[in-house]
This record gives C-alpha cells, sequence and structure tokens, in this order.
C-alpha cells in the first residue's frame, strides 16, 4: 500500500516521500481501518525534524489522525466492518489502511463529513482539556485564543463560542487576520505583536481575559501574562513560535493568575474516566452541530508536500486533510 513514510530526520522534508510499504498487520484488539482522510498536525511536521517529543524510530510512517472505514475486527469487537470511524494513534495514519487499537476509534459523527471527522479529535480533544476540563469555562466569559488560525487555536475559538463565551481570537499574521474573522467569527480578532494588552483591554472593557489558550509560546506568552484577569487561568498548550517562555513566579502571584499546562492526550491516558467523559461531551456538541472544524484544504496524500510547507509557512487557516 502506499504510505508517506520518514526514513531519515531534516528540516526540509528531504528524508520523507511516498512509498511502497506493506498492509499494516492487524494485532487482536485491534481495528483495522481503510483510510479516507487523514489530518495533518503540528507534531507531524517537528516528527521529521525530530523536534518533537515523540521520536520514533525510523522508517515511520507519517500521521496521528484518521477517519475512514472498518475492514477488519475482532470477532467480538463493538465495531463492524464498513462502519465509519475515527481515530489515531502517534504514526502510521498518512497510508491507505491503518490498524488502531479499538479503544482509540470511536464511530465518526453523523454531522461531520470524514475530512471533518479526521480533523476533529485532536484539535478539539485539546481544545476542551483545555478550557472546559482544566479551565473551567463558563459563558460570558473573555477568552484570548493565540494561534487561532490553527488547528488547536481554530477548535477552541469554536468551542469557547458553543459554550457561551466571548472569544478574542489572535494570530501573528497580519494577512491572515480577515480570513479568521470568517473561519470562526470571534467577537474580536487582534494581532498578536507588540503590546496587545492595550487592545485587549480596550475590548474588553479594562476587565482582561478570564482565560488565555497560548499554543504559540514565546513574545506571545509573555504579553499574555499582562492579559490575564485576576483569578484568571494562562493554559500553557504549545510552542508553535519556537521559544519556551519563562515566567516569574511574582507575576502570577501578583496579578493572581494560575499558569496551567495542558497535555490533552496524556491526560486522558492518566485519567481515562475523564479522557471518556471529555469524547463523550465533545461528540454531543458535534452530533448537536455546534461544533464544526474548518478545513482549510483537503490534498490526495501525493501532494504531501504542498501540506506541510503550508503548514511551516503558516499558510493555514484551519486544517490539512490528505485522501491517500
Ligand atoms: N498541549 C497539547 O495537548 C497539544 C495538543 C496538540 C497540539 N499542541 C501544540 O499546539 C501547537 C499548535 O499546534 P497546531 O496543530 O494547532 O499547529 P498549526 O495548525 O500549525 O497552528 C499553529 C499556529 O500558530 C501560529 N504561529 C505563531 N508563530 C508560529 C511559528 N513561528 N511557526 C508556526 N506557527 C506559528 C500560526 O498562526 P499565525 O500565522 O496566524 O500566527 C499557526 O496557525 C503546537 O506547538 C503543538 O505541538 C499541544
Amino acid at each position: 500500500m502506499k504510505a508517506l513514510l520518514v526514513s531519515s530526520l531534516s528540516t526540509d522534508l528531504s528524508g520523507v516521500e511516498l512509498a511502497d510499504v506493506p498492509m499494516p498487520e492487524r494485532q487482536p484488539g485491534q481495528v483495522l481501518v481503510r483510510v479516507a482522510a487523514a489530518s495533518l498536525n503540528f507534531p507531524d511536521l517537528l516528527m521529521t525534524r525530530g523536534e518533537y517529543q515523540l521520536k520514533p524510530p525510523l522508517p515511520f510512517v507519517a500521521g496521528l489522525e484518521v477517519a475512514g472505514e472498518v475492514v477488519e475486527v475482532d470477532p467480538d469487537s463493538p465495531f463492524q466492518p464498513g462502519d465509519q470511524v475515527f481515530g489515531g494513534q502517534k504514526t502510521g495514519c498518512f497510508a491507505e489502511y491503518v490498524a488502531l487499537d479499538a479503544a482509540a476509534v470511536r464511530p465518526a459523527p453523523a454531522a461531520l463529513s470524514l475530512p471533518q471527522a479526521a480533523a476533529f479529535g485532536a484539535a478539539y480533544g485539546t481544545a476542551y482539556t483545555a478550557l472546559v476540563e482544566l479551565g473551567g469555562i463558563k459563558p460570558g466569559q473573555w477568552v484570548l485564543v493565540h494561534g487561532a488560525t490553527g488547528g488547536v487555536g481554530l477548535a477552541a475559538c469554536d468551542l469557547a463560542k458553543a459554550l457561551g463565551a466571548k472569544v478574542i481570537a489572535t494570530s501573528g499574521s497580519p494577512g491572515k487576520l480577515a480570513a479568521l474573522r470568517t473561519a470562526c467569527e470571534p467577537d474580536a480578532a487582534i494581532l498578536a505583536q507588540g503590546k496587545f494588552r492595550e487592545a485587549v483591554a480596550e475590548i474588553t472593557g479594562g476587565a482582561l481575559c478570564d482565560l488565555v489558550y497560548d499554543p504559540v509560546g514565546g513574545d506571545v506568552f509573555d504579553e499574555s501574562t499582562r492579559c490575564v484577569a485576576f483569578g484568571g487561568k494562562l493554559l500553557v498548550v504549545g510552542f508553535a513560535g519556537g521559544r519556551i517562555a519563562d515566567v516569574s513566579t511574582n507575576i502570577p502571584l501578583i496579578k493572581g493568575f494560575s499558569v496551567v499546562g495542558v497535555r490533552a492526550g496524556e491526560y486522558a491516558r492518566r485519567f481515562p474516566e475523564r479522557g471518556k467523559a471529555i469524547r463523550d461531551a465533545m461528540l454531543a456538541l458535534a452530533a448537536e452541530g455546534k461544533l464544526t472544524p474548518h478545513i482549510d484544504r483537503v490534498l490526495p496524500l501525493e501532494r504531501w508536500r504542498e501540506g506541510y510547507e503550508a503548514m511551516a509557512r503558516r499558510e493555514v487557516v484551519g486544517k490539512v486533510v490528505f485522501e491517500p
């Protein structure tokens, strides 16, 4: 079968190619899925460079989330051949077929297309864990979402709006603000450059933000410490900007806010009951049509490079989806 193989680490994707590889062998407890759509996540890009916390042994098939059709299962599996499902694992999803643990697979939400289902789990799981589970978001609160044109950022905007919060969405790319307004209809969209606290203060009437959701880090994190309301939370989601920020502990003390680390996948593994509750709640919102993953582009897997390069150049608004 065709799959996107990473055979050496590189910063220019030179170690990545579409290759013929053996079909995955389904193990007991696994579901073999014919991939209809697989979405690109920032860790996929980092893993081609060896810059992600997980460093799979080389060579490995890239891709961490999919949607598709079940083709083979255990006799006692809750799934049947023909079921449409979505799910994921750290690698192996940019391929024609993938074998996934049955526990990592869920029925695809009827309200979503398969490309949308492939773009749902990681982005919305991260947003839900951060905003609801760890952030305790409430209707009417102000939420500042950074990296809002990205996968986890746009999902956070969508979720916060669905839950009745007021959203200030940010981008570091001036040319993407208009597309950001169209994609998630935030209460305000601003540039996350320089002293953006003044804009946040003006928009919120001086109240600042109850929650700040930060997948970018670096200077954006530093300025965000000036944007959190007393009693609020600064949710550390990622470092897409490349620099891991430091915070002087007197700042959260004086300003009375918390800095909260978000590790959505690990949270669900450590607290499986909570992980299940999070997935059930997300699926219920999706079934009600309240959550809609925004797809920037769907590409045949042969055009994988275009998707990876667009993400690296920050040209994407929402998610890139590959179809094998
Ligand atoms: N904590 C968790 O559980 C968890 C889960 C999933 C992902 N993450 C992390 O969250 C971050 C975002 O992931 P994602 O999949 O949403 O990525 P993405 O789709 O590429 O979005 C990242 C966004 O960050 C902004 N950005 C600012 N500076 C950037 C830079 N120097 N390079 C690239 N983007 C930059 C870009 O928006 P503008 O161009 O509009 O500024 C971009 O849209 C990553 O660090 C990822 O590892 C964390």
